[in-house]
């Protein structure tokens, strides 16, 4: 073969290399993918079954834990808990909360005395106390929306302790409004704060297992 043809050929496929190289760079942009679409994009459809989506199997296997080991948190443990909560939604995006921890033991024990439905505080390595902050609430007829803010923070603090191999219980403070003035006073609380729930959350004593409640009956296509 000449000399010359070689080097059409080479630099034929050089040619062929850098438009193949723009191709995938130009679909790169236009369809967002790379590091940061993949993890915005929603899932394929069939990445959203429960036993295959780290997510939502988290979701799926959550439930109550109230026995604990004598296994501390790190004070890193308590910060993720509580970063978890603040990034729950809000109406209007006030964020009407305030999240105040607990590890010293006779702390525990006495927020375990707050309520009948408090009581495994004493054993847990740590409770955070959700507390709605009223000067942060939304004035006239969206004020108890708070409520819903504090309940999604909460939520989420149950699903970032199971995610982190905790367990962790909601015990129900407000709107009982004598274990309300039990937990400001013990704690003495600011008037704005009201606290919401309690979270015991510890290392799990024994392992437990999700219930199934599951109920196609309570779901209904509206047409
Ligand atoms: C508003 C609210 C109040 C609750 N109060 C208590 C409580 O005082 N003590 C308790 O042990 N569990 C309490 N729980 C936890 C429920 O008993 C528990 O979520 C329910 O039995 C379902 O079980 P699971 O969390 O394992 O799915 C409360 C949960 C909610 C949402």
């Amino acid at each position: 073969m000449k000399k010359s043809n070689i080097l059409n050929i080479i630099l034929g496929l050089a040619v062929l290399a850098l438009a193949w190289r723009v191709a995938v760079k130009e679909d790169k942009n236009t369809t967002g993918a790379g590091f940061h679409a993949a993890t915005t994009t929603a899932p394929a459809a069939t990445d959203t079954a429960s036993d295959s989506n780290p997510a939502l199997q988290n979701i799926m296997t959550r439930h109550s834990v109230r026995q604990f080991t004598d296994k501390k948190l790190t004070d890193d443990q308590l910060t993720t808990l509580v970063k978890a909560g603040m990034a729950a939604p809000t109406a209007m995006d006030k964020r009407p909360w305030s999240f105040q921890t607990v590890t010293d033991p006779e702390l525990l024990s006495m927020l375990s005395e707050a309520a009948p439905g408090t009581k495994h505080v004493a054993g847990a390595a740590a409770a955070i106390i959700v507390c709605g902050d009223s000067n942060d609430f939304i004035e006239g007829e969206g004020r108890d929306f708070w409520i819903q803010d504090c309940s999604a923070a909460s939520e989420n603090i149950l699903l970032a302790a199971h995610a982190m191999g905790l367990g962790a219980v909601w015990c129900g403070i407000y709107p009982q409004q004598e274990r309300v003035s039990k937990v400001r006073g013990d704690f003495e609380l600011e008037e704005n704060l009201i606290p919401l729930c309690v979270i015991a959350v510890g290392y799990p004593a024994q392992k437990g297992s999700p219930k199934d409640k599951w109920n196609p009956d309570k779901m209904r296509k509206l047409e």
